[in-house]
């Protein structure tokens, strides 16, 4: 709308900005070339980079990078749309929960805003698909979420193994990868990008997630729990993995769901792309066995997943604290 300036809703509290963080330039996430996936260095780098950074970029994924570009393509159209056109996917207008345009997390509860809007898509069915999602992306962000499959499989397979786990079984499966989610983020310039932020700190739910940026770069993920923040650096036809909460309650807390939180920018607009790998909502979180079978004591209580995600949803994004639904006592 060309704001000159930041409206008050967005100024965030001193200890949430940008100014208060200590970026590390000299640090970045691991990067994984997954040409050779199933090589032993391969996975030992994959399975490390879980366990002690929680995200990794990767290269040679196997996704076709027209297909990258389509997505990217198809986010900036649909927020290019006049903004009577976008409201039709709002949580008052949508025809479907499964379906819905959103602005900053969840504004009703939050004190401050942050500066993001974005579209948010269940996959439900195809039927579902072709009848509600915004035609101006519909198939490019299917095309996207289809073309993942085959990664997610493999870094699935290479994950559990770590943990393990010799084979995903029918009880596995959905709770590992039950159901998916795509969104379609978009961080318009903003006009005091200093004051606010883009994403606030906080962890996905997700088993895991791919996550797809654009050039702009923004994002910061913090190193071990102290101030220090390291800016993943865009890389050209890469992917970003991070570990979500729900792999860290199965893995019993041995790979890391990684705090991480986007800077607002003065000059761009960015856009990202997240594909959640999720459990399915039926699904019961709880530490696999064979990660107790060595004596170590559970950390996490079972808890159903449309349970744990309703908790997220219900509050600002605060960092870590999602997890606390599922831990067993105090540590
Ligand atoms: C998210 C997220 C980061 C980004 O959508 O959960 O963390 O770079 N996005 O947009
Ligand atoms: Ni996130």
């Amino acid at each position: 709308m060309g704001l000159k300036s930041l409206p008050k809703q967005f100024h965030q509290p001193l200890e949430e900005r940008f100014s208060e963080k200590k970026i590390l330039d000299q640090v970045s996430i691991p990067l994984i070339d997954m040409s050779n996936w199933e090589s032993p260095e391969v996975a030992k780098s994959i399975c490390d980079a879980a366990e002690n950074w929680g995200f990794f970029q990767i290269v040679n994924h196997g996704v076709p990078l027209e297909v990258l570009e389509r997505v990217k393509e198809a986010t900036h159209r649909f927020f290019a749309l006049p903004a009577e056109e976008k409201r039709k996917y709002s949580k008052e207008n949508s025809p479907t929960n499964k379906v819905r345009l959103g602005s900053s997390f969840v504004p009703l509860v939050e004190k401050a805003l942050e500066w993001k809007d974005f579209l948010s898509l269940f996959y439900g069915s195809e039927e579902e698909t072709s009848a509600f999602w915004p035609p101006v992306c519909k198939d490019e962000t299917l095309e996207y979420m289809k073309s993942s499959e085959v990664l997610i499989r493999r870094l699935m397979h290479v994950l559990v193994k770590g943990l393990n786990v010799k084979r995903i079984d029918e009880i596995r499966e959905p709770m590992l990868l039950g159901s998916r989610r795509v969104n379609l983020n978009y961080y318009p310039m903003c006009p005091n990008p200093e004051l606010t932020v883009g994403v606030g700190r906080h962890s996905d739910i997700s088993t895991f997630t791919i996550l797809l940026q654009d050039d702009i770069g923004g994002l910061h993920v913090r190193k071990d729990s102290g101030n220090d923040w390291i800016h993943v650096a865009p890389i050209s036809g890469s992917l970003i993995i991070n570990i979500g909460d729900a792999l860290q309650i199965m893995s019993n807390g041995r790979y890391k769901s990684i705090e991480h939180c986007v800077i607002a920018n003065g000059s761009q607009n960015r856009i990202s792309v997240p594909l959640f790998v999720n459990p399915k909502p039926e699904a019961i979180l709880c530490p696999f066995p064979e990660v107790l079978a060595n004596g170590e004591k559970p950390l996490y209580k079972p808890v159903l997943c449309a349970d744990y995600s309703r908790h997220f949803y219900t509050k600002a994004h605060d960092g870590k604290k999602t997890i606390d639904f599922a831990k067993i006592g105090d540590f």
